[in-house]
């Protein structure tokens, strides 16, 4: 692959139909196998491109791209504050996907940081997020500081399945840790 210059962004009404397209393709290629095959194959880039324009319309700063100059959106994210009040981490991550030719390559972590830049800067000093119990994303979430808080059953589809919650503490230093080892030399160009 060619050398990648990855930016994240905040989303603008234009991203829309590209953040649409990489949610129905990852939720496809995620969860196959994991929730039913009903669900997954119902799912509607267009009806996901309104829901994402309304999403970056009401809370613009919240949603990130993350964009290459020659690739276009290569992921994306959204957060906010805290939905559930058994949970003690002000802010949460509600979405976060990379497109699946394109993980693997420091894109997640990157838009992770952002949204944690942006949780900070908006009076969240701690942030949680939920992610199915078997899916592989776990341990990218343990290898950027995340702790296992929280486990919940939750119904998708009509079919039961088991969550966790990761949460971070302590955001500041979290930027700190995490920014020095994403810009080890040699590694911002890929
Ligand atoms: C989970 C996801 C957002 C991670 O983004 P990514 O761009 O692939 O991850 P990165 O390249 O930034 O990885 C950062 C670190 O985590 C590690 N990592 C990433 N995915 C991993 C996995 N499945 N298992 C183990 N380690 C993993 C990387 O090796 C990297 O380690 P390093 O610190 O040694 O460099 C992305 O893979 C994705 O969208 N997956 C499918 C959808 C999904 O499950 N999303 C989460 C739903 S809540």
């Amino acid at each position: 692959m060619n050398a990648m210059m990855v930016r994240v962004r905040q989303a603008t009404m234009q991203d829309a139909a590209s953040i649409a397209r990489i949610d129905v393709e990852t939720w496809r290629a995620t969860y196959a196998g994991v929730l039913p095959d009903r669900l997954l194959i119902g799912l509607s880039e267009g009806r996901r491109a309104a829901n994402w324009a309304s999403e970056i319309s009401r809370h613009p700063a919240d949603v990130l791209v993350a964009e290459d100059e020659r690739q276009g959106i290569l992921g994306f994210g959204n957060c906010g504050a805290q939905r559930d009040s058994r949970i003690d981490y002000g802010g949460e991550i509600y979405t976060l996907y990379v497109s699946p030719d394109f993980q693997g390559l420091g894109i997640g972590r990157q838009l992770l940081l952002g949204l944690f830049s942006r949780l900070l800067r908006a009076g969240h000093n701690s942030a949680a997020l939920w992610v199915l119990r078997n899916n592989p994303s776990r341990y990218f979430y343990e290898r950027v500081g995340g702790t296992l808080a929280l486990r919940k059953s939750m119904t998708l589809g009509g079919q039961s399945v088991e969550a966790v919650a990761y949460g971070w503490l302590d955001l500041p230093t979290v930027l700190h840790q995490q920014a020095r080892t994403a810009n080890r030399p040699g590694e911002e160009e890929r």
